[in-house]
């Protein structure tokens, strides 16, 4: 198994990739390909399935298999069998909405990086304790937003987020303008209905739109 400092090192890269991972809730496994193909296209390579439908297992060794250029991973990791379910599927990394003692005894156990949520700061001290300073701050918008990011940064400098929840184009670069944010999360570039209408072009400009912000 790997350290927790290189698995760290990794989710600093992933996070670096793109100014956005789009979190993806798929209902039907054959969209995955096509879909992961054109947010690659668009400029958008990190994609996190989250393990929220029957279809996303399948959906993630897919793109693990056939997508070249795509770095993908399992959102809403909970447990140490969703952690094991997403590496025998070939995710790269994963992410969860919150930790807890038994997830993280698992990642330590492990070779997949994890992106683990906090949204306050007793949770991004336990995880600085446990070896984590890139972390997801979830639900960004109603824990608090750019103002709470912002409140952090001065007390918490080690850490970078990805922040994720509520935030769409519009509002991103207020989020890509503090400096301990590297990249947010969002499924506006996944929409369901251009999903349900296989409606890949639109998925691809989504992507290309999200790709052109800039982290400031
Ligand atoms: C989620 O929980 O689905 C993610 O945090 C994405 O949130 P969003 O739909 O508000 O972008």
């Amino acid at each position: 198994m790997s350290s927790i400092e290189h698995k760290q090192q990794q989710v600093e890269t992933l996070m670096r990739l793109a100014p956005v991972i789009p979190v993806v809730i798929i209902d039907n496994a054959r969209d995955a390909v096509p879909m992961a193909r054109a947010l690659v296209a668009g400029g958008i390579p990190t994609i996190e399935v989250t393990l929220r439908t029957p279809a996303a297992l399948d959906a993630i060794r897919a793109i693990a298999a056939e997508v070249e250029g795509a770095v993908v991973g399992a959102g809403t990791v909970l447990t140490i069998r969703d952690l094991e379910a997403a590496r025998q599927a070939g995710a790269r990394f994963a992410v969860s909405p919150g930790v807890s003692p038994k997830l993280l005894d698992a990642v330590d156990d492990s070779d997949v990086p994890l992106l683990p949520g906090a949204a306050t700061a007793s949770e991004v001290m336990t995880l600085l304790e446990r070896g984590y300073r890139f972390l997801k701050f979830f639900p960004a918008v109603p824990a608090g937003g750019t103002k709470l990011l912002g409140a952090w940064a001065s007390p918490l400098p080690q850490v970078r987020f990805c922040p994720t929840g509520g935030i769409s184009l519009a509002s991103a670069p207020d989020f890509l303008a503090l400096p301990n944010v590297l990249c947010v999360g969002g499924s506006w570039l996944t929409p369901a209905d251009k999903l349900a209408a296989g409606d890949w072009a639109g998925v691809e400009l989504l992507a290309r739109e999200a790709a052109g912000l800039r982290k400031v």
